[in-house]
């Protein structure tokens, strides 16, 4: 029996049961993670005004729903970079996946192959790039951060094709870390040093604390061997990322990456329409609207807020993922009405990685799956492919 066919033990299934949203994963995956670990992925920069934005855009939008459509058939299935998704959802690129569950990424990409989606590899992940492709079928998409060393970055496009990564996704809202303060007061700096508190908060928490001390130790993986002897412990290897960011990247590197790869190639965190339409004459495929989930710049736009002047800019050059604050199915079926061809998440799924695990992820995607069919149907959209900017209209409360 593999690990993905091993039931969750009742207990677990019975806590998932009862989750009935993401804000109820998030709750038990408050419950059970050390303190330090839940706020290094629900927390944002500074003082979190981007974070809150991005969620609240949505309320923006009210729906105009249509009447007398037959939705007895409901199809959710779209297109990304030509790969068939079954739901219009791409799971986010995180870093340190394994602090929120010891099967981390693997998990992670189980779930999402069961349900159909792709998984973003992170670069900060704490599973290679080959272990992750060995132990769970893709494609996969891998994120890429931008080093100092080119000779990596080239390293990471070869590793890449050779196990099969279908996608490279270049993150290039990162030239240095956005301050997360959360992060500051638990101790969660580079390197980590855990306070007191969230120690004592850890060892509250014995099941995690368990996993924690008997499983593989949680490393960059992609990194290993880079830098100095042990450059996979974490301690020394964050300050060696960090210092190996290249904050000098401009669009010239961004054509010769795109060059290199020679494949689907997408990037993320942009926010203005002009930047999109100077990606794409590049060769860029896919504009993934993002702000880093509130992580970089605070006060940033959120990404809804600039989704429909991107759209206008970009038309048919490119596709567009909205990525940042989607919490419910309406949340998705707006973003999709204001051009964009899917979305990408990255707590909702940690919250369920949190919650229970490989079933805790599953969970999380089968709530968006059952809340997007249902505002489907409700709205009058038989298709994904439907949905037009005439669904949703911005609320007087809300002017643009
Ligand atoms: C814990 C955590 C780690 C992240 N690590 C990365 C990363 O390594 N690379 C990256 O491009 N984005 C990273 N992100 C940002 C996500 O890819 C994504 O942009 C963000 O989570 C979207 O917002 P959402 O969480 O509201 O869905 C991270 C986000 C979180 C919450």
């Amino acid at each position: 029996m593999t690990r993905s066919d091993r039931p969750s033990p009742l207990f677990a299934q019975r806590r998932l049961a009862r989750c009935h949203s993401i804000a109820d994963l998030r709750r038990a995956a408050r419950r059970r993670l050390p303190r330090a670990a839940f706020d290094y992925a629900d927390g944002g920069a500074e003082d979190e005004v981007t974070l809150a934005r991005n969620e609240s855009a949505f309320d923006a939008y009210a729906l105009l729903p249509r009447t007398l459509v037959d939705v007895s058939e409901v199809d959710l299935s779209t297109q990304v970079l030509g790969q068939t998704c079954a739901l219009p959802l791409v799971l986010a690129p995180t870093g340190l996946t394994r602090l929120f569950h010891h099967e981390g990424e693997h998990a992670v990409a189980r779930a999402a192959r069961s349900a159909g989606v792709p998984y973003t590899l992170s670069s900060l992940s704490t599973t290679s790039i080959e272990d992750l492709a060995a132990a769970v079928p893709g494609p996969h998409w891998f994120q890429v951060y931008v080093w100092r060393d080119r000779g990596l970055v080239r390293e990471f496009f070869a590793r890449c094709r050779a196990s099969g990564y279908s996608t490279l996704c270049l993150t290039v809202d990162t030239p240095t870390l956005g301050q997360r303060e959360r992060d500051l007061h638990n101790g969660m700096t580079i390197p980590p040093r855990l306070t007191l508190g969230a120690l004592a908060d850890a060892a509250l928490r014995p099941a995690w604390c368990w996993k924690f001390l008997t499983t593989r130790r949680i490393r960059f993986e992609n990194v290993r061997g880079a830098g100095d002897a042990d450059a996979g412990d974490l301690t020394t290897l964050w300050g060696y990322i960090t210092e190996q960011f290249d904050a000098s990247l401009d669009w010239d590197d961004l054509a010769w990456m795109v060059q290199e790869w020679n494949g689907p190639f997408a990037i993320k965190g942009v926010l203005r329409g002009e930047d999109a339409v100077r990606a794409a004459a590049l060769g860029v495929r896919a504009v993934i609207v993002s702000n880093h989930g509130g992580r970089q710049l605070d006060h940033a736009a959120a990404a809804l807020d600039v989704l429909p002047e991107i759209a206008a800019a970009v038309g048919d050059r490119a596709e567009l993922i909205l990525d940042g604050g989607v919490r419910r199915g309406t949340d998705v079926l707006k973003a999709l009405a204001l051009g964009a061809r899917a979305c990408m998440i990255g707590r909702p799924y940690l919250y369920g990685l949190g919650a229970g695990g490989e079933a805790g992820v599953s969970r999380a995607l089968d709530l968006l799956r059952a809340e997007l069919r249902r505002a489907l149907m409700l709205i009058g959209a038989p298709s994904v492919r439907a949905l037009e900017p005439g669904f949703v209209r911005r609320s007087a409360a809300h002017p643009a």
